[in-house]
């Protein structure tokens, strides 16, 4: 265990650390842990808690208790009162610790039975729960909880009430939980019941709290969640204007006055615009305020070669008091579909090379950290993609920033076609949330819809069409249709740009018959190929990894792109797909477990297509390699087939140095060879003229002898959230990777975690995931991939080691920098209490302790909470206050104690119709009484004596059942 010495230092060197010009408005260093990790408030006041950690899991249908008896039923139609694991009182001592993004689908077993779309594993229920507490403090502020997205039905229950149901896997949604909260000791309890059974698409979907989920605290006049619109416009006299609308909420009693600055921030964060406007809310309602800035007459552009961020910042005061401030990343861009010359950014051609994507990663599931969609993203521009489909479904927040960052289009999608009022909203949800990103270049939606050439289909997307422009008038609306684009109504006629997914052989029709709509390619390609496989071979489920075969629907990368390039309409395309993903196997099922479309496999290790691809998308400079390898003991003289991928016309093949061949590289089909094996090194140059401008070389290798781990990046941010991925693979004497080796690795890990294993062998049933046999996993030709991540109570460096059977093994040390974790909500204690009180009359003579009421008796006595002190009756000085609980599994196993906090006046107190205490002081004061262990049922009674004109009665705080310490 560290020191707190050493932890303070950590932590104060990441104060140091963070060092950014523009000074965020939300504060994001603070400390986790501790219940006053988050006190150190932003000036605004405006706090995003992350309530990733510690939550208590269980992958398990619970279902509810029967309801049977009156009072049970009585009981359970109040609020407050939710029955079986959403009550607060549950039990939940025996679940696992989880912390998020959590996907319990990617732990569950492969099953032959299980749907194959989803990757053949078993989906089920999963629940989960956190207790957390809220400062006295934060009474009066507004309060809410921020979800990212829950797969795939969720229920959502906050101190036993019923607060949220969600029916989409994909869609983040908001609970106002002001006037649920509780202070103080009183801790909150919230409870998420995860539906996976439920599915929404035909890929691997995930299930459970597999986003992150937030607590934010506010000033009760504040800025909604995504409640900023600030989206760059060029009018057509090539001046930009940067409108401004704020979505404000008053959570008070009265009207609130408010003044809203915006203030536009360059990259530097100096402020270059700045604007106000007064607003007005009333209590418990919404307005709108908007403005308008004059940003610099040239800003610097966003594009994918440099994506220029600005801060669009808001504040909001009251009578000059700062109340809530946001900071917006923002992009000043200009986009144009032309049905003639394709797409342009900043008045300049550029053809979309685009890939589809699902969303998850090796090893993780669709529980990716946030770090990983960067890696994604660096793998994509690095192949020479430019834009990003998220099919068929909204992404998580935290691609879109960094498709921000790093410069790459967006094509936006949303999930379910449905204009119903459970359906729209989602669409509505997605572009309030996503309509300031600069990535974000194109709304869709929908993908490959029957009704597509219907008056059905027509209608939807009109609706739908119109829902897009009310809240973002300027992004094209597009549609992805597989067919019905010649019906006499279709929905290419209702959308800005028609989106055609595989109807290559339609291309000109359409564009002849539609001469003003602008047409891409929003899916082609479909090839399907195993990383590293030189051959196919249906017996064993093996795809050969050179660009060969493809889906009927489809074709290979090579002849897709060239159908588009070739097209000075298209607007470019998005390939099937940037990476393999779960489920959809194709064209081979069970035991194949993953669909192989990817350019890159699931873990982002490049095959054939990769190459092919950065061969036709790299404009700006040569690039040059060969596939697959030149490993082939015992084929010595025969003819090996090698796969020539360039964007250079002529190239030179030497193997051993002597020349064997001399190709014309075809810009699309690339270069072929068939050269009898010689062990040793072949190499391909690659001329301009005279002048060789690129080479690659494979050289054969020999037996492996040691492992070598290669981390993505040399350092993680030590705030526990941090991800990298660290390459596996094996050596052999010469220090040649071995690109057939398949052997086991058991890897060993200290100063952080591993939270994914993976190969990119679609036919492997190995666990994502370390087990209680550790974590291992088999190089799948020559290649496995560990996700490792920071863990923010140890202090670097974080050291992984990897070793086989008869191999040397292997060591990666990477530095950990001292970053703080975001602030967070601390997990609290859950304790049992006991709420659910019912009240006799005051009277004058003393009643029977032991007194139960009439199952169906709801009037005689009243239903009260803990937590005040009433005065004394004129009716009669007794009252009688009574409860009954079944304890905890750890109270009924070893006894504890039940602790009334605050009890106020003279009492006796009865456990089970025995005085077991008794309070002769009036005032407020803490009693505790022992409880025996024994699963029984209890009924604990007090009785109160408080003569008229005398001291307040009741019980006047939290009474607690404590296990034994
Ligand atoms: C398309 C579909 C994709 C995927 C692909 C496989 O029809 O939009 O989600 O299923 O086919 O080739």
């Amino acid at each position: 265990m560290e020191s707190m010495l050493e932890r303070r230092r950590f932590l104060a060197a990441a104060g140091g650390a963070g060092l950014a010009t523009v000074a965020p408005a939300v504060s994001s260093a603070q400390p986790a842990s501790g219940p006053s990790a988050a006190t150190a408030r932003p000036a605004s006041g405006r706090e995003r808690l992350s309530l990733d950690l510690d939550w208590r899991f269980i992958a398990a249908d619970l279902p509810f208790p029967p309801i049977l008896g009156h009072e049970a039923s009585y009981a359970n139609a109040k609020a407050g009162n939710a029955i079986g694991a959403a009550a607060v009182d549950y039990d939940d001592s025996d679940w696992t610790t989880v912390h998020l993004p959590h996907d319990f689908a990617v732990t569950q077993p492969f099953d032959p039975n299980a749907n194959l779309s989803q990757g053949y594993r078993r989906r089920g229920i999963g629940w989960y729960r956190r207790t957390f507490a809220l400062d006295a403090e934060d009474e009066g502020r507004h309060l809410e909880l921020e979800f990212g997205a829950v797969a795939t039905h969720a229920t959502v229950w906050l101190n036993g009430n019923l607060v949220h149901r969600n029916f989409s896997g994909y869609t983040g949604f908001t609970i106002d939980l002001t006037p649920f909260a509780q202070f103080g000791e009183d801790l909150n309890t919230l409870v998420v019941r995860a539906d996976a059974n439920a599915m929404e698409g035909w890929w691997y979907e995930g299930a459970g709290l597999y986003r992150h989920v937030w607590l934010n605290k506010r000033d009760r006049v504040h800025i909604t969640t995504d409640g900023v619109h600030g989206d760059p416009r060029r009018d057509a006299n090539g001046q930009w204007r940067l409108p401004v609308e704020v979505e404000l909420y008053n959570a008070g009693e009265a009207a609130e006055a408010v003044t809203v600055q915006a203030v536009l921030l360059d990259p530097e964060g100096h402020a270059v615009a700045t604007g106000a406007v007064q607003a007005q809310v009333a209590p418990l309602d919404r307005s709108l305020a908007q403005l308008s800035l004059t940003p610099p007459p040239t800003p610097r552009l966003w594009s994918p070669a440099s994506p220029t961020l600005y801060t669009l910042r808001l504040e909001v005061s009251r009578a000059g008091a700062l109340v809530d401030a946001v900071d917006t990343a923002i992009g000043f861009r200009s986009l144009r579909f032309d049905a003639d010359h394709g797409f342009f950014l900043n008045d300049q051609p550029l053809k979309l090379q685009g890939v589809g994507a699902h969303q998850d990663h090796a090893g993780v599931g669709v529980a990716v950290p946030d770090s990983l969609w960067d890696f994604r993203l660096r793998r994509l521009k690095a192949m020479g993609a430019n834009a990003l489909r998220c099919a068929h479904n909204a992404a998580a927040a935290e691609l879109l920033d960094a498709a921000d960052r790093l410069g790459v289009l967006v094509m936006a999608e949303n999930r379910n076609f449905n204009v119903s009022e459970d359906d729209l909203p989602q669409l509505q949800w997605m572009v309030r949330r996503d309509r300031n990103h600069p990535s974000v270049i194109l709304w869709s939606v929908c993908n490959e819809e029957s009704i597509q050439g219907t008056e059905t289909g027509v209608q939807m997307v009109r609706r739908m069409t119109a829902a897009v422009k009310a809240l973002d008038p300027v992004r094209p609306v597009t549609a992805a249709m597989n067919s019905g684009m010649f019906a006499t109504h279709n929905i290419s006629q209702v959308v800005d740009v028609v989106g055609f997914n595989y109807q290559t052989g339609d291309y000109d029709r359409f564009h002849a018959e539609n001469p003003t709509r602008p047409l891409f390619s929003s899916e082609d390609t479909s090839a399907y190929m195993m990383r590293g496989e030189p051959a196919t071979d249906p017996d064993r489920h093996l795809l050969a990894d050179n660009d060969q075969e493809h889906a009927a629907w489809g074709a290979t990368n090579r002849d897709a792109w060239k159908a588009i390039a070739q097209r000075a309409y298209l607007a470019g395309g998005f390939m099937w797909t940037g990476f393999d993903y779960r489920g959809e196997p194709t064209p081979y099922e069970w035991p194949t477990v993953g669909a192989s479309f990817g350019a890159m496999d699931l873990c982002g290790f490049p095959k054939a297509a990769f190459y092919i691809r950065q061969a036709m998308w790299t404009h700006d400079r040569p690039v040059l390699t060969l596939s697959p390898h030149w490993t082939w003991p015992g084929r010595e003289g025969q003819p090996i087939k090698v796969m020539i991928m360039s964007n250079i016309e002529r190239v030179v093949l030497l193997l051993n140095g002597k020349i064997v061949g001399e190709l014309t590289i075809d810009p699309y089909e690339m270069g072929e060879a068939a050269i009898n094996y010689q062990p040793g090194r072949l190499e391909a140059v690659a001329y301009r003229g005279d002048q060789a401008v690129a080479r690659a070389v494979l050289e054969t290798a020999g037996p492996p002898v040691r492992i070598r781990l290669t981390p993505d990046r040399p350092s993680l941010a030590g705030d526990g959230r941090d991800a990298l991925p660290v390459t596996a693979q094996a050596l052999d004497a010469a220090g040649r990777p071995v690109p057939t080796a398949d052997l086991d690795i058991a890897f060993e890990i200290s100063g952080g975690r591993i939270i994914g294993l993976g190969n990119g062998d679609p036919n492997s049933h190995e666990p994502d995931q370390p087990t209680a046999a550790g974590a291992r996993r088999r190089l799948y030709n020559g290649l496995a991939q560990v996700i490792v991540q920071s863990d923010s109570a140890v202090l670097g460096p974080l050291i992984l080691r990897a070793g086989a059977s008869g191999l040397t093994s292997a060591t990666a040390r990477i530095a950990v920098t001292p970053v703080a974790p975001p602030p967070a909500v601390p997990p609290a204690q859950a304790v049992q209490t006991l709420t659910e009180w019912r009240q006799s009359p005051s009277g004058p003579t003393r009643p029977d302790p032991t007194l139960k009421l009439a199952d169906n008796d709801m009037n005689s006595w009243g239903w009260t909470k803990p937590g005040s002190s009433q005065t004394p009756s004129p009716a009669g000085r007794y009252c009688l206050f009574r409860v009954e609980f079944e304890p905890r599994k750890a109270v009924a196993r070893a006894g504890g104690r039940i602790v009334f906090g605050r009890l106020a006046g003279r009492a006796e107190v009865w456990l089970d119709d025995r005085l077991v205490a008794t309070k002769t002081d009036p005032g407020v004061g803490l009693i505790a009484i022992s409880l025996p262990p024994g699963d029984v049922n209890h009924v604990l009674a007090v009785l109160f004596d408080a003569p008229e004109g005398g001291a307040p009665f009741g019980i006047a705080g939290a009474v607690k059942v404590e296990p034994a310490a």
